[in-house]
């Protein structure tokens, strides 16, 4: 064959097969602070360095792992916000997935590059954080624990917000098997069931002066709509934002040194459209 016509040959395949993945439809609106969106070209050990990274590639994670070990591309549509240049990731924990010396947690964190403990532009004015997620039913969570899967930590060391799921210890009654917001006093402020085969897109504002923060979401390539008003949350302490999994231990005061984790976990949850973005004047991309 012809190497032109060939050619020409692969590109129209290239174009049906991208044609039979649904892609995101929503633009991004408003000036991006910190972007975790994946180009389409990444490649797994482009998470592994500072150069090629959008994330901090040594944290948070367990040392003896890379990220390129930690990431995974799945197959399937993007979420949202993403179009055909951009691709989701997953992110996953084993029993190796250890931070330091907090052997009650396994973790697998990732924190924006720029995104400073203190003096961030992620706590200035008012910033929305994006994320959609996806379960992955080869690499189940297991819901009898706690995870938090994104959330901004102050430097002093509480929470502003936590986005959730499984069982909040010391919450049982609020179910398992809902993705959960809460604020920083661990107290829900809204929630929705998993589902199991679509894009669950969710946006969280934090307004850094007013002290609120503001719940979005919708599903597949849905446009967000506000979930909850602009509810008063205590947002000092500035901080950094992480998103991935902190998945909790079962049976311990001490969550962070002790408690249960069964042995030979191999867990996931898939990610899309993963950025904050610049609120001034109440801008949201929906
Ligand atoms: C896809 O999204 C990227 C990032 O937002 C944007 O720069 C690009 O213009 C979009 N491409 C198309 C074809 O819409
Ligand atoms: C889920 O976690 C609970 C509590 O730690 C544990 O008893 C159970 O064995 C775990 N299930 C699986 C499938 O690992």
């Amino acid at each position: 064959m012809h190497s032109t016509s060939l050619l020409s040959l692969l590109s129209a395949a290239a174009t049906a097969s991208a044609a039979c993945l649904p892609r995101g439809t929503g633009a991004v609106q408003c000036p991006i602070t910190f972007d975790g969106r994946i180009p389409a070209t990444t490649e797994l050990t482009d998470f592994d360095s500072s150069s090629t990274s959008l994330f901090n590639p040594d944290y948070v994670k367990g040392s003896s792992l890379k990220w390129s070990q930690i990431i995974q591309f799945p197959e399937g549509d993007t979420a949202h916000f993403d179009n055909d240049t951009l691709k989701s990731f997953e992110v996953t924990i084993s029993d190796d997935s250890i931070f330091q010396t907090q052997k009650g947690f396994r973790r697998a964190g990732l924190q924006f590059k720029g995104d400073t403990n203190t003096a961030s532009p992620g706590t200035t004015g008012i910033q929305t954080i994006h994320l959609s997620v996806k379960i992955d039913p080869a690499r189940p969570l297991n819901l009898s624990h706690e995870y938090i899967l994104a959330w901004h930590e102050s430097a002093d060391d509480a929470n502003q917000f936590n986005f959730q799921t499984g069982t909040i210890i010391g919450q049982e009654s609020l179910g398992a098997d809902t993705y959960k917001v809460l604020d920083r006093n661990n107290k829900q402020i809204w929630s929705t069931p998993i589902l199991e085969d679509s894009w669950q897109n969710f946006a969280v504002t934090l307004d850094f002066t007013a002290n609120t923060l503001q719940v979005y979401y919708s599903e597949g390539d849905a446009p967000l709509e506000s979930v909850t008003d602009a509810v008063s949350n205590n947002n000092a302490g500035e901080g950094q934002y992480q998103v991935g999994i902190l998945k909790k231990p079962t049976g311990t005061s001490d969550v962070v040194n002790s408690g249960y984790q069964e042995s030979g976990i191999d867990e996931g949850i898939i990610y899309g459209s993963v950025f904050i973005e610049n609120g001034a004047d109440g801008c949201v991309s929906l």
